[in-house]
Order: C-alpha cells, then sequence, then structure tokens
C-alpha cells in the first residue's frame, strides 16, 4: 500500500458566494500519477491551487504527511507547479532557468543566529550545476543549456518548465493542463515523457485535464468532477468499465445511456427485453441507468438481433465504422467493423459483461443518446424512417 502524502478534508471553496469546490473529500498517496478531470470551470485549477497553497480554502483542512498545511505559503510547501502558460523567463537561457530557484538563498532548517534571524543557506556552485544538468538530463535537454528560451520549440519550453519545477526536489509536482498548448503529436509524446519522468524520480504527480484519453493514458488514479463536486475516483479501468453515474460515463468515452428497469439480480430490462448482465445489488425493479459502450455492440442478423434497429447514418472512422442506429426512436452509436449501409435493418446482441447497470442521478437521462450526433441533423426530420409506434410493430410481429 502507498502511504498517503496529501489530504483535503471538507473543503469547500466559494468566490463571491458562489460555490465553485463542494465539500471535497481526497487524498493523494506518494508516488501516485494522479489525474483531475472534469469540463471547463468545474473547478480543478481551483483544487490545484489550493493544494500548492495559491489559494485558502473557504471551508476545509489541508494536511500533507499529517499536518494541517492551510497556512504554510506556497514556497514552504514541498510542492512544485508546472503552469499552463509556462512562465518561462526570456532573458535567460535554458541553463539559467532551470536554476533560477536553487540560486535563492533558503531558510535553514534548524537554528537562528545572534540577531533572531534564521540562517540562510546557499547551495554551492557545483551542487547547483550538479543539480540542473541532472534535471535537464531528466528531461532528455542535454546540450541545450545555452540555448535561448526563444529558439525552443513548444515542447522543448514545457520540458524546461518540468525541469525548473522539479530541481528543487519536490515530494509532489502540480501540473496544470501542462500539454493543452502542443499539437495532438507532441501531446501523446509528452504523456509518455511525463509518465517516465515520474516513475524514474519516484514523487507524487497531480496533472490536471479536460481531455479523457489522456486521464486514461496517463494515470495511476482519475479524480472525475463537474460543478465543484467529485463524481468518482477510480483507476482509469474503473472509471472506464464501471462509470458511477450517467455525467462519468458520458464524459469518459463514448456511452449510449438508457433508462433501464432491473428485474433481479443480473437481469435488467431495456425496451421490454430481458438482458443478462453482471450486475446485482439493486432492489426488485428499481430504475437505473444502462450504459452501453459502442464497442461492446455486435450487430447480427434481424432474426438473431436481442433488439432491431435501423441505420440511420455510417461514418468511416479509419479503424471502425460510427455506425448509428434508431432503435424505438432512440439512437445509439455503434463502433463496429462491419459495414452496415444508411437503412438497412439490422439486429444487435450484447454480451452480458458489455452492459453496466448504474444507480439513477441527477444526470438521469441528459446524456447517451446519439439523436443529434453531427451527419444526424437530415435524418432526425425524416418522415420515411420508422417511428416509434412502427418499431414497436415490427418487434412484436416475431
Ligand atoms: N479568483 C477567483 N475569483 C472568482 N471566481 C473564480 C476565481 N477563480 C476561479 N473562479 C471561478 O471558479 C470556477 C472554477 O474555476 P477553475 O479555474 O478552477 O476551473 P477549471 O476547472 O480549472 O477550468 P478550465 O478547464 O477552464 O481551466 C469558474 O467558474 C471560475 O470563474
Ligand atoms: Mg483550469
Amino acid at each position: 500500500m502507498s502511504k498517503e502524502l496529501i489530504r483535503l478534508k471538507d473543503v469547500t471553496m466559494k468566490f463571491d458566494g458562489e460555490t465553485v469546490l463542494d465539500n471535497v473529500n481526497i487524498y493523494f498517496n506518494d508516488k501516485e500519477f494522479l489525474t483531475l478531470l472534469g469540463p471547463s470551470g468545474c473547478g480543478k485549477t481551483t483544487l490545484l491551487r489550493i493544494i500548492g497553497g495559491f489559494q485558502t480554502p473557504t471551508e476545509g483542512d489541508v494536511f500533507f504527511d499529517g499536518v494541517r498545511i492551510n497556512d504554510v505559503p506556497p514556497h514552504k510547501r514541498q510542492v512544485n507547479t508546472v503552469f499552463q502558460k509556462y512562465a518561462l523567463f526570456p532573458h535567460l537561457n535554458v541553463y539559467d532557468n532551470v536554476a533560477f530557484g536553487l540560486r535563492i538563498p533558503k531558510e535553514a532548517e534548524g537554528g537562528t543566529d545572534k540577531s533572531g534571524k534564521r540562517e540562510k543557506v546557499r547551495l554551492s556552485r557545483e551542487e547547483i550545476d550538479s543539480r540542473v544538468r541532472e534535471m535537464l538530463e531528466v528531461v532528455s535537454l542535454k546540450g541545450f543549456e545555452h540555448r535561448s528560451i526563444s529558439s525552443l520549440s513548444g515542447g522543448q519550453q514545457q520540458r524546461v518548465a518540468i525541469a525548473r519545477a522539479l530541481v528543487n526536489r519536490p515530494k509532489v509536482l502540480l501540473l496544470d493542463e501542462p500539454l493543452g498548448a502542443l499539437d495532438m503529436r507532441l501531446r501523446k509524446d509528452m504523456q509518455q515523457e511525463l509518465k517516465r519522468i515520474q516513475q524514474r524520480l519516484g514523487i507524487t504527480f497531480i496533472n490536471v485535464t479536460h481531455d479523457q484519453e489522456e486521464a486514461l493514458a496517463m494515470s495511476d488514479t482519475v479524480v472525475v468532477i463537474n460543478e465543484g463536486v467529485i463524481q468518482q475516483i477510480g483507476t482509469p479501468e474503473d472509471i472506464y468499465n464501471e462509470p458511477k453515474n450517467a455525467f462519468v460515463a458520458d464524459f469518459i468515452g463514448e456511452s449510449n445511456i438508457v433508462d433501464g428497469i432491473m428485474r433481479e439480480d443480473k437481469v435488467v430490462e431495456i425496451f421490454n427485453r430481458r438482458f443478462a448482465c453482471l450486475d446485482s445489488g439493486f432492489a426488485k425493479d428499481e430504475p437505473v441507468d444502462v450504459v452501453i459502450r459502442p464497442e461492446d455492440v455486435d450487430i447480427v442478423s434481424e432474426s438473431e438481433g436481442q433488439l432491431r434497429g435501423v441505420v440511420t447514418s455510417v461514418t468511416f472512422k479509419g479503424v471502425h465504422y460510427d455506425t448509428i442506429v434508431d432503435f424505438y426512436g432512440f439512437k445509439w452509436l455503434i463502433q463496429t467493423t462491419d459495414y452496415c449501409p444508411v437503412d438497412s435493418h439490422i439486429g444487435i446482441r450484447i454480451d452480458p459483461d458489455g452492459i453496466h447497470v448504474m444507480k439513477k442521478s441527477r444526470y438521469s437521462g441528459m446524456f447517451g443518446d446519439y439523436s443529434s450526433y453531427s451527419e444526424e441533423y437530415d435524418e432526425i426530420n425524416d418522415p420515411t424512417l420508422l417511428d416509434v409506434e412502427e418499431a414497436e410493430g415490427r418487434d412484436n410481429e416475431e
């Protein structure tokens, strides 16, 4: 078990009476790569700023190694931050940017001098040099010491910012959308790179992003936040496979989310059909939300299908087709390598482990219908497509 390093207890943050973080309870383990994930404005940066000491929570406490640190200023916390805008010094070269923090004299841990002031300690030139070179090596910028900041690419500037934040040997690195300014390809490279650096140094990284793919790819733990409230904390696999509510299911990847009724343990009813699933522990006949991922649906012939529908749009995506299928007026996204042209009547089958049942929540009914899928608009009003009654009629014929 990893050791707990930081804990936020009942943390609420209000600005001008507006609640931005609502009773947040969370801990961060030593040596963990954790990502705060959520849409714009949900409070991610605010949470990071509270950990960094740049903001004091309206209510609640922050603990580091078991000690309350609400009143400890940022420079006395064992935490450093890489801001989205790297804030490098443009007039200094790479070496001096990284060395900057090491050249500032630090208050000594222990005693005071005769006048009662804390002694200041300076690192030796050799110590500074060895630490700067070590960090430049960690971020793969060996040989860039004398380059000016303006001559570097975005990705290289990002590495300098990371080296500068790590050179003081913090126990925790906070990263606020560190890859936001990079193009797609570089982002993917830097994701791997950040993970590698974190593992090599063996410290805690708390990363902020609104990119769900990035969160899943990099993290040991993902924290999904919406409107200042933590929705779910878990491993990337947990969050993807076992989302807690319709918000999480919709935010992480693509999801069809439909109403269901839990008839008994491991049996859920969708569109008046019973499906085997793996979920249990619900009340008998409890209304639930059911998540079906687009890749978990098999297209079969109409007669073999557990449900039948009509294809209303097909988009080639390289590896698969995004196929929108109308089931009784509700549109699903199915990702399949089988090409089914528009207007074909198909059946589908879903294995028990492709069905995930969730409790009803305040997000029920808000997500998970693909009627507004981009290429759909023409077809939504197309009277030649089956309407609900017609579709149900077809279904009852068998
Ligand atoms: N100092 C402040 N004064 C007033 N309101 C603030 C302040 N800081 C943040 N807010 C508000 O708090 C909310 C959350 O902001 P925050 O920056 O934490 O969001 P975020 O999740 O980081 O969003 P983004 O992904 O866009 O960076 C927003 O509505 C923002 O306007
Ligand atoms: Mg932010």
